[in-house]
């Protein structure tokens, strides 16, 4: 009786406050790219259009909206979205499908290299992005080239506050989702797909960042699911199905004699599947820093090669030198089958290895 009298008087109190709230005080310019002259038919350079709609939604004070509508397909090339914006969110309807450029007709192309990406969103904050929109990179001609520089699907840079949901990214040339000095930031529902054969096509490439969640994610690539970079900490990972690709990384961490942290990554309730590897932590010797406090827990494989796999190793063949410290790493409820007899892989470098609790 008291449940009810209570729930009673919250609705009676609060419906009309929200009601009055939605008529005069949120108030979101919408923009659409189409009334910016982009053509969705796939083959004409929209880029300009979109970022004519992007300045004038960055533009807005308060919330905007850019709407990039379904059923069109916008071809853009290399655009960088950039703020500081005025608005103090922005919510990126993407219903259509955004599409890259044939290889030769990236802006700049022969300037185009690892650090470039098809979509660059750099110093924004309070972004939105979601609404069962594609991004295709059409990688298949820069993977013919697995030595050359290659540029990434979409990379966020500097951008605090992000959600970005309901997204599907497909055949990055390289990396399919850069994420590069961001805080507070959650992807679910992205669906990453690229061939199992394609050069270093990880997924979510996650470096100098905090606070980052991703979750109920599919992911199936050519290199890493995800790949947990140096400066990063309290990095989440839940309800991933990883496959193909070489699982979810931590690393590489101290290439070429760099000093690399990595802390507080917990990876949660993901699968495995048909993967090069499962819970890996990658560090070159020759380097400094620590990857620490690091848990996997809730692990489902299926025909994964090295489900667990800790490589202190990797690079240089020189046991004298430094190496990152790896310490307080839990492996906890790991089930499943591997691809073959060994599931264990630790490759320490001993004077520096410390203190990994498996609990299996
Ligand atoms: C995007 O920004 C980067 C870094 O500021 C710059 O190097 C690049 O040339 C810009 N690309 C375009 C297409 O403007
Ligand atoms: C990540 O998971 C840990 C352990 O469950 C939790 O304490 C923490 O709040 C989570 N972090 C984020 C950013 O969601
Ligand atoms: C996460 O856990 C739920 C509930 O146990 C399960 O149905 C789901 O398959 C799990 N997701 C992954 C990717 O393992």
């Amino acid at each position: 009786m008291q449940i009810v009298i209570t729930c009673f008087f919250i609705l009676g109190c609060f419906a009309p406050c929200m009601f009055g709230r939605s008529m005069v005080g949120i108030q979101s310019t919408s923009y659409n790219v189409v009334n910016y002259g982009a053509h969705g038919n796939g083959e004409s350079d929209d880029s300009q259009a979109i970022l004519s709609a992007w300045k004038e939604a960055c533009g807005t004070e308060g919330t905007s909206t850019l709407v990039i509508p379904q059923n069109r397909v916008f071809m853009v090339k290399n655009i960088n979205l950039s703020g500081p914006c005025k608005a103090t969110s922005i919510h990126m309807q993407l219903e259509g499908k955004i599409v890259a450029p044939q290889k030769n007709e990236w802006t700049n192309y022969l300037k185009v290299d690892d650090e470039s990406s098809l979509i660059s969103i750099s110093d924004v904050n309070g972004l939105r992005i979601d609404g069962n929109g594609e991004i295709n990179g059409f990688g298949s001609a820069w993977w013919k080239c697995p030595s050359c520089q290659r540029p990434k699907v979409i990379s966020f840079q500097n951008c605090n506050d992000l959600r970005v949901s309901y997204l599907s990214i497909i055949d990055s040339p390289r990396a399919h989702v850069a994420i590069d000095g961001c805080s507070n930031a959650v992807f679910s529902n992205i669906n990453i797909h690229a061939p199992a054969n394609s050069p270093n096509t990880d997924g979510f490439d996650i470096c100098a960042s905090k606070y980052i969640t991703i979750q109920d994610s599919i992911i199936g690539t050519g290199d890493d699911c995800i790949a947990i970079n140096g400066g990063s900490s309290f990095i989440n990972a839940t309800g991933i199905a990883c496959g193909p690709g070489h699982g979810i990384s931590v690393g590489s961490l101290g290439k070429n004699g760099v000093h690399d942290t990595v802390e507080q990554v917990y990876v949660r309730n993901c699968s495995f599947t048909n993967t090069q590897n499962g819970a890996r932590i990658k560090t070159w010797q020759g380097g400094s820093g620590y990857a620490r406090k690091i848990t996997f827990e809730k692990i489902t494989l299926t025909k994964a090669f090295n489900p667990i796999i800790i490589d202190q190793n990797y690079g240089y063949d020189d046991f004298e030198s430094d190496a990152v410290e790896v310490s307080e790493v839990t492996f906890r409820g790991f089930e499943g089958t591997s691809g073959d007899e060994k599931a264990i892989d630790l490759s320490c470098h001993s004077p520096v290895f410390i203190n990994v609790i498996l609990e299996l």
